[in-house]
């Protein structure tokens, strides 16, 4: 089979790329992606001369690009990944969000419709359904409330994708999953944000109490979930996939002090984000029933493998941090520890 993934040289899509290649040898796997700051081909160099993975320099807003590439490619399946993904970002700038989230979304599907492709995966997210509070969990039935501009545009190219299955009879799945861990993921989101930061003696900026609740999913465990809602899923559904680990930021600030061996007093209280959603869970029942999935990673183990993943790969997250990012990663980290609460 032929499969175009997008956002392929990010954190999730280059772990995907690497897992399918694993898993499905005889796929030839086509590759968009615009590189922006967080899309890096340092993140494929197991893959350097495999002709199975082919990489394509493009942005999946440009619908005149895509449909070339995919009538030359003979593309029948999208996994589209593709997006701007951090939600500090999206607070300070939404359009790019829009852009790419949304527009470029609905371009994606109108080039597979209009090249004939079978099978549309759209990776989406629990951050759609918005802010539980202290029990109970998100179904695939739960209302969609989300909240900062990164969940509202992930929640238009969701419902988007959804309505070209209804009205234009495309074969769509969509997944939503909780937040990922493990290697390859850019030093921004919380967990390779506080390793590294620990590796540079540098605070760690936890916002508000800390007490905010994600339920982590290693990224291998997404990937596997991803290939069985690709061959399995059914047309127009969505499938919930979560780790079962719902963890408060402070545990996790707390255990990765631990593993690296620096002291607590590293921790830094900062001003809360804005409009923080406060806890996260995911009910993957149906994920598991219908697709037979069941995730093979335990947190703690996750954890483990993740922070000497960033201890021994010292020179990735040097070279992709360097540069463009350096600058906003300056200035909004001063910004933060300038806010301490
Ligand atoms: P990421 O930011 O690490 O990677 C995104 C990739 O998309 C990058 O390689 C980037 O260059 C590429 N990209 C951005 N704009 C593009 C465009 N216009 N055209 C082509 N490529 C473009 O993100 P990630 O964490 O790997 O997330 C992948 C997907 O999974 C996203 O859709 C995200 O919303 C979703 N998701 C992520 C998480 C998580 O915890 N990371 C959780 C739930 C859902
Ligand atoms: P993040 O990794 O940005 O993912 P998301 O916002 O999509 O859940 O953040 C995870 C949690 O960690 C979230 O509650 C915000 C918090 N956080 C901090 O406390 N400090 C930080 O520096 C970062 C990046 C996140």
């Amino acid at each position: 089979m032929n499969v175009l993934v997008t956002g392929g040289c990010g954190f999730i899509g280059s772990n995907l790329v690497k897992y399918l290649r694993r898993q499905r040898p005889q796929w030839k796997l086509v590759n968009v992606d615009k590189l922006t700051y967080a899309g890096n081909l340092e993140n494929l160099t197991d893959l350097e001369g495999d002709k199975q993975h082919v990489f394509v320099k493009g942005d999946v807003g440009n619908r005149e690009h895509m449909e070339h590439v995919m009538r030359q490619h003979g593309i029948e399946a999208v996994m589209h990944l593709a997006a701007e993904s951090h939600v500090d970002r999206s607070i300070l700038g939404p359009e790019e969000f829009t852009v790419t989230n949304v527009l470029g979304t609905q371009v994606l599907l109108d080039a597979s419709r209009a090249t004939g492709v079978k099978r549309f995966l759209m990776v989406s997210t629990d951050e759609v359904y918005g802010s539980l509070g202290p029990t109970g969990a998100f179904t695939e039935e739960s209302p969609l409330q989300p909240s900062s501009p990164y969940s509202a545009s992930k929640t238009a190219a969701d419902l988007m994708a959804l309505a070209y299955a209804h009205t234009f009879g495309l074969d769509v799945v969509v997944t939503r999953c909780s937040n990922n861990y493990g290697p390859y993921q850019f030093p921004e989101k919380l967990i390779p944000l506080m390793v590294v930061n620990c590796l540079h003696d540098k605070p760690l900026p936890v916002y508000g109490d800390g007490a905010q609740i994600r339920d982590w999913l290693h990224v291998e465990d997404h990937c596997s979930a991803l290939l069985l809602a690709l061959e399995r899923g059914k047309k127009g559904q969505t499938y919930n996939i979560g780790g079962g680990a719902e963890r408060k930021n402070l545990e996790i600030v707390k255990g990765i002090l631990k593993r690296t061996g620096k002291p607590e007093t590293l921790i830094k209280y900062v001003q809360d984000r804005p409009g923080h959603d406060r806890r996260y869970a995911i009910d993957p029942t149906k994920t598991k029933r219908e697709l037979g999935w069941a995730p093979a990673h335990t947190f703690e183990q996750g954890l483990d493998e993740t922070v000497k993943w960033y201890v021994d790969n010292r020179t990735w997250w040097e070279r992709v941090t360097s540069g463009a990012y350096r600058q906003y990663f300056d200035t909004q980290y001063k910004q933060r520890l300038s806010n301490a609460a």
